[in-house]
């Protein structure tokens, strides 16, 4: 490149405010914990409903959504809006999907196949039992969220997302040819490459932990509980394959952090819980990724346009600087929650410097 053509590398960025289309706020003491880090980035968020017990119903999910708003603090309460989602069991009436989704209460519903994951034993078994429910939201438009991974302890865990995609997803999409169906979290080479050359009404969330992080870090130098989250890491060719989805332009691809917080103890122990952290500095994660790939200017689709799009939802209006600066991101953080004992989390990035940071 001609020195002239060169520009020099940004050192602010402005977008539309971004959204997380795929987050965990928990609840109680842990909700208080974490939920104003959320608010802080982004303008709305599809909140999880793996809860014990899950969100299964409209009244639920509306009363879920007062305590995510009461949990706010006042100046991020105008602006944040959770979006809720309901956990489809084998026994959910396809009627309170409808309802839920035609009061505006529910925006999606997920699928948890049974036992793939935290809260997911009341999950789905097998997905021809709910196909009433799926034909009720193949008609109405309300989006299918899928955690991708096969639960037979037979599949080697790296391999359960892609075998998924062949076992389940494919079938599934041509059963409902309508469906409009987000495949979450995706790992995996295959799982891009499927979304990318499938048909409209399928899209991926990627997360900024996928972007950064390859099987490896959870070895490095001893066992790492803070990088293990599911569907687990995979192989660097993989990381790259995300990489390049995330960074394309391809609207199929958007932000969802899958940011999952547990009690530092519940990480680290005999049997540590499955989850990444990553809420405190998810946009700075992923502008840093962007930064990285020389895709900036493509970080604003991915953020901020292509999830709304998708869910048939406006753009933000709103618009947030991110600056060329460091951040040193807490090797822990000591959140309060509304009692005496603060709770505490290891945050993604734990311990590193950061490139960009989000402007008050
Ligand atoms: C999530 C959790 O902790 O609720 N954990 C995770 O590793 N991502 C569940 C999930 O989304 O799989
Ligand atoms: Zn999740």
């Amino acid at each position: 490149m001609s020195e002239t053509s060169q520009s020099a590398a940004p050192q602010t960025l402005s977008i539309r405010r971004p959204d997380d289309w795929h987050v965990h706020l928990r609840d109680g003491e842990m909700l208080q914990a974490v939920v104003n880090h959320t608010a802080r980035q982004f303008a709305r968020a599809i909140v999880m409903p793996n809860l014990r017990p899950p969100i299964t119903s409209v009244i639920q999910a509306r009363e879920y959504r007062s305590r995510i708003l009461e949990a706010l603090q006042p100046d991020r309460k105008e602006r944040f809006t959770p979006l809720m989602t309901a956990y489809l069991t084998e026994t959910i009436a396809p009627a309170e999907l409808e309802q839920g989704f035609g009061e505006g209460v529910f925006t999606a519903a997920k699928l948890y196949p049974a036992g793939a994951t935290t809260n997911s034993d009341a999950g789905v078994r097998d997905l021809r039992h709910i196909s009433a429910v799926l034909e009720t939201m193949e008609r109405i438009g309300m989006p299918l969220l899928i955690h991708g991974e096969v639960t037979d302890p037979a599949v080697d865990i790296f391999d359960r997302e892609a075998v998924f995609i062949e076992e389940h997803l494919r079938p599934l999409l041509q059963r409902h040819p309508q469906l409009k169906v987000v495949f979450e979290h995706i790992t995996t080479a295959e799982a891009a490459a499927f979304v990318a050359e499938g048909p409209s009404n399928l899209a991926a969330t990627i997360t900024p932990h996928h972007l950064h992080i390859n099987r490896n870090s959870l070895f490095q130098g001893g066992l790492r509980p803070d990088f293990y989250c599911l569907p687990v890491a995979k192989r660097e060719r993989h990381r790259l394959a995300l990489r390049a989805a995330a960074t394309s332009g391809n609207p199929k691809f958007f932000l969802g952090t899958d940011s999952a917080p547990h009690p530092r103890g519940a990480k680290e122990s005999a049997c540590g819980c499955a989850g990444i952290y990553n809420a405190p500095y998810a946009i700075e994660s992923y502008a840093q990724v962007f930064d990285e790939e020389g895709a900036l200017d493509r970080l604003e689709g991915f953020a901020s346009e292509f999830g709304p799009r998708f869910y048939g939802l406006p753009l933000n209006e709103q618009r947030i600087t991110l600056q060329r600066k460091e951040t040193e991101v807490p090797g822990l953080m000591e959140l309060s929650n509304g009692t005496q004992t603060p709770t505490v989390l290891v945050p993604f990035h734990a311990g590193e410097v950061l490139h960009w940071q989000l402007a008050a």
